[in-house]
Order: C-alpha cells, then structure tokens, then sequence
C-alpha cells in the first residue's frame, strides 16, 4: 500500500515529515520499547532534521528509546561535508539526548566492502532474534531515480541476498554503502521526501510509469507488508495526484 501526501512548500513538507517521526516514534517505543530508525542522506532531509532539533518535537520523543540508523553512506569520513552522518549530527542528532551508543552510522572511513559487512552485522545483532525489519526507513529520490545508493544500472538493484553492499558509483566516480531493496522493503515504515520540481517527471515515472528498476531505482520500493508513503511538496508533484496509487 501506497500513500501520496502532498504539501504546499518544502518547509510545510519538511515540518510534516517531522511529525511522521514523532507519531511513529512514540507508537514503536509503545508498541516494543523503541524505535528503530534509517535516515536519508541528501540535503532535502535536512529541513526536517532541523525541526526535530526544535523544542516542538525534542519534547515528544523519548530519545533515550531511539536507534539512529542510516539508509546510505558516502565513502568519506565522517568529518567530512559529503558525509550523510555529518550532516544529521549537525542539524539535529546533536541537539536532542540520543545516547551516544544509539547512533550508529556506516563507516565511510574504511574500506567499504568491510563497512558495508560491518554494518550488516551491526543490524542483524541489533534486531536479533527478530528479523531486521525498521521500524522506519527515510528515503531521497534523486533526479534520475535513484535512491538511497541503489543508482540506475547498479548490481544493488538486483542484490537479493545481501541487506547492505558497498558498490561504485560511476557517475559520481565514487563508492558508497546502501541498503538493499531486501532491507528495504523489510520495513514496517518507508517514506520518500522529494521536493522541487527538477524531480517532478522523474517522480511521475517512478510512480505511475512502466516497472523499470534498472533504469528507475526507486521503483524496487516496494515494502511486502509495510505502509510506504511519498511525502511530497507541490513542486514536485505537480504530474502526480493522490488518486493515482
Ligand atoms: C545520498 C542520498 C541520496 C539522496 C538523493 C536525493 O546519499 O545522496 O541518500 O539517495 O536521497 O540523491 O538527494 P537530495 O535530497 O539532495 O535531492
């Protein structure tokens, strides 16, 4: 199932998906004690990150119940400007009180096959016994369709066994680590954030276009039992009606 939430600008989007956080945070933590969470890299988060730094939401949230998760990760340090954990600490991981230890970012650093294999058994200890299943997943979508790392032509798009892999990106001529389409769409919770209307065709041939995931990533987005939603603003929705998913 599909849900198209549309929102006049990319402030009103970005202040609603930060009440999707809230309100599914707070029903994890009642529903088994916490709340497991994949942040989107990219800079349109990062408005909605910054709410969550406000006294608005920082009050909502038991924070100390939350787990900081990332969907993808640039091979970069995590000092760096490119770094999709560098920008989160800085809008908002560093203002609310997370414990440390419930931050657990992929290891741009190092070499990203071991990143990618570190990070894979980082969430199978964390969610085990239990499958690895999110209790929320956050998601870009680039202009050319791609998301998270999963980019057009990509050995990620067809990885059925894996739910982390490093891969390189030859149009950006680097390496990133990504969560696979398994993890994915194991989620409980997966919601898109696209804004503007660059993206507007893109999104409408993502969303009601032929299945085409070799040239349109963000199509593999499909949760087996869990609710997706696109949170979009009016710019980049404008080829898309709530009508047609
Ligand atoms: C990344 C992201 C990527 C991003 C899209 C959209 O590491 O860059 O995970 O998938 O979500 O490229 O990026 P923008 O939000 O900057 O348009």
């Amino acid at each position: 199932m599909a849900i198209i939430q549309t929102y006049p600008t990319a402030e009103v989007l970005a202040h609603a998906a930060a009440e999707l956080f809230v309100t599914l945070a707070q029903e994890s933590i009642r529903d088994h004690g916490h709340f497991s969470v994949a942040l989107a890299g990219g800079s349109t988060p990062r408005a909605m990150y910054k709410n969550l730094a406000t006294i608005e939401f920082t009050q909502q949230v038991n924070w100390e119940r939350v787990y900081i998760f990332w969907s993808d990760e640039r091979c970069v340090p995590p000092e760096s400007e490119d770094s999709n954990y560098h920008m989160a600490r800085d809008a908002f991981l560093k203002y609310v009180a997370i414990p440390p230890e419930n931050i657990l970012r992929m290891q741009g650093e190092i070499k990203p096959h071991q990143a990618a294999q570190s990070y894979e058994e980082t969430l199978t200890h964390f969610f085990a016994p239990k499958p690895t299943r999110f209790d929320l997943i956050l998601l870009g979508m680039g202009d050319d369709g791609h998301t998270a790392s999963i980019f057009p032509a990509t050995p990620a798009i067809h990885e059925a066994e894996k739910l982390v892999m490093a891969q390189y990106v030859d149009k950006l001529e680097s390496w990133r680590i990504t969560f696979t389409p398994a993890l994915i769409n194991a989620a409980a919770n997966v919601a898109f954030l696209v804004s503007g209307e660059k993206k507007a065709y893109r999104l409408r041939q993502v969303i009601v276009g032929r299945y085409q995931p070799d040239q349109l990533p963000a199509q593999i987005v499909r949760p087996a039992v869990g609710k997706l939603r696109w949170l979009l603003d009016e710019a980049a929705a404008i080829h898309v009606t709530s009508t047609q998913i």
